[in-house]
């Protein structure tokens, strides 16, 4: 593994490897053991976008490593200027040890990383969030003791979250279910991806349909970043994509709730569901910590 762009690049072994890394970073943490496995080394931290738990995250799990990390706002950079990206990826190369860039286009990570000597990171794209759903796997995973041959159920926009969650889900042996409005499916590349699965993998129109007998609802906002503009367009096609009591009654009595977070409660998900499953919403939030810091140590030390 040389960068972390997306979760279609990474073996299914490769990903349990890092959950497994986590999990042991997040035990040294909680005991009191000190892991500075990237001491004296840097990342720079690159967002074209708004942040709490990325930024937040990934600079405490530096210093926590015995690094530090650089926030680099484009605002700031001269590629907010029209610096192109391989030129700031073949500059940032000789005074980083690796990068991380929350952005737009996928396309622009993966001509980041092709230009960079150094390993870079993808923190969310309109494309994809592995970050994130690495933390959705390494959450379930505790709160499940497995992931194969769990259902996993995302219901909402076929966003980032939902074409990275189909990909993580199926490479790990859960069978995942999506419920999303007909205009707003995930990637094509996904798809094609998810059509190697069979009947592991089903795409609905109707949450219910989806949601049936799940072990894991996942939901996300109805407008991603950079999608505020269409936004009363959006609350029109998504009505009745929600997380509700109803949907909780057709999943498995058991069934966790996961959100990326920052959710928009009374829209994608209920304020009495998100409540009743704070637990696992906020441990989920927790995990991008240990398993950014797993995926650092991987890649940089
Ligand atoms: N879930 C997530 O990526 O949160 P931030 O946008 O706050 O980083
Ligand atoms: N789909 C959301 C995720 C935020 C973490 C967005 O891209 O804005």
């Amino acid at each position: 593994m040389k960068h972390l762009l997306k979760l279609l690049d990474l073996s299914s072994e490769e990903i349990i490897n890092l959950l497994d890394l986590a999990d042991q970073l997040k035990y040294d943490l909680k005991h009191g053991i000190p892991h500075p496995k990237l001491k004296g080394k840097t990342l720079g931290m690159i967002f074209q976008k708004s942040s709490t738990r990325t930024r937040v995250s990934f600079e405490v799990g530096m210093y926590q490593l015995g690094g530090q990390a650089l926030f680099l706002s484009t605002n700031d950079l001269q590629l907010g200027r029209g610096e192109s990206i391989e030129d700031t990826a073949r500059v940032l190369s000789r005074y980083l040890d690796g990068i991380m860039i929350r952005t737009f286009e996928q396309s622009l990570v993966e001509t980041l990383a092709m230009y960079s000597s150094i390993p870079v990171i993808n923190g969310l794209t309109d494309f994809s969030h592995p970050c994130q759903v690495l933390a959705d796997l390494m959450t379930i995973r505790e709160f499940k003791g497995k992931l194969e041959g769990l259902k996993l159920c995302f219901i909402g926009d076929g966003n980032n979250m939902m074409n990275s969650l189909i990909v993580g889900g199926l490479k790990t042996g859960m069978q995942v279910s999506v419920a999303c409005p007909e205009r707003y499916m995930p990637d094509p590349l996904v798809l094609e991806f998810a059509a190697e699965y069979g009947d592991k993998f089903s795409l609905y129109h109707s949450p219910e349909q989806a949601a049936a007998d799940a072990d894991v609802l996942v939901t996300d906002v109805w407008a991603s970043m950079g999608q505020e503009n269409e936004i009363e367009e959006r609350k029109k096609a998504f009505a009745g994509y929600q997380i509700n009591s109803e949907i909780m009654k057709i999943a498995h009595p058991n069934a966790i709730v996961l959100h990326c977070l920052p959710a928009h409660k009374g829209e994608e998900i209920t304020h009495e569901v998100f409540e009743e499953h704070a637990a696992e919403i906020f441990e989920e939030a927790e995990n991008r910590l240990h398993v950014q810091k797993a995926v650092m140590v991987t890649l940089m030390a």
